[in-house]
């Protein structure tokens, strides 16, 4: 998703004063749009930014990313770690392995992130770990199944972040004109929306990021 839900200048302003990529995460940004056509999934320098606050503000010790892609995501999060922390990352896509790895060398995190390749609703079971920190961005219609594979593997006061929440502003559309990818994201709202266990802030960044904070275990 690409749609801006501010205006160009708005978001070039955005960008001009919240802090410059990184010279690392600029060369994968530059190399994911040169080698990949679907490079617009790759978050970029304004929600990478923020996640990377967000991250340094959580200093968690241990997080879990739903969705590699070319590894953008996970270097802003593993920057945020506490010392000794780790960040687990699924894709299901192994050709982005040579590439997502090369980048975790490049930034000094490779014994800072582990890379699972496979499934994801098969491989966030078989991780035994408690996180402090979930960034959903994988597959829409598994998000409710994410959510509620991860829940139990957070504690109190944990969170979870999902990314595009708002599809391209298909959500608001009637529902016979959204796409399968936007129904299931919508169904993911309103299951936040409804859940007494959370507190929840839809944060229009880029293309809509759901920020969970866990309240309770039931
Ligand atoms: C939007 S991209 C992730 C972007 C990345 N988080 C970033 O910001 O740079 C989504 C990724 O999810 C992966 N994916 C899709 N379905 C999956 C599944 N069922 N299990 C694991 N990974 C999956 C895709 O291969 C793709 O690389």
């Amino acid at each position: 998703m690409t749609t801006l839900f501010i205006p160009k200048q708005i978001d070039d302003y955005a960008e001009k004063y919240t802090s410059p990529e990184s010279p690392v995460l600029a060369a994968l940004n530059r190399e994911t749009n040169m080698k990949r056509g679907d490079a617009v999934m790759l978050s970029g320098h304004l929600q990478g930014a923020f996640l990377q606050m967000m991250s340094h503000m959580i200093r968690p010790e241990c997080i879990l990313e739903i969705g590699t892609f070319t590894g953008y995501s996970a270097i802003c999060l593993a920057v945020g770690l506490r010392e000794n922390g780790h960040l687990h990352t699924i894709d299901i896509d192994e050709e982005l392995v040579e590439m997502s790895s090369r980048y975790f060398n490049n930034a000094g995190l490779q014994d800072k992130i582990t890379q699972h390749i496979g499934e994801a609703s098969e491989i966030i079971p078989a991780i035994n770990e408690s996180f402090d920190l979930v960034f959903i961005d994988a597959d829409k219609p598994n998000y409710e199944l994410y959510f509620d594979l991860v829940f139990d593997k957070i504690p109190i006061g944990g969170y979870i972040i999902a990314d595009n929440v708002l599809y391209g502003g298909e959500v608001v559309l009637p529902a016979e004109e959204q796409s399968k990818n936007a129904m299931a994201i919508h169904r993911f709202n309103e299951k936040i929306r409804k859940d007494n266990r959370i507190e929840h802030l839809l944060v229009p960044v880029r293309d809509g990021l759901m920020v969970v904070r866990k309240i309770k275990d039931n």
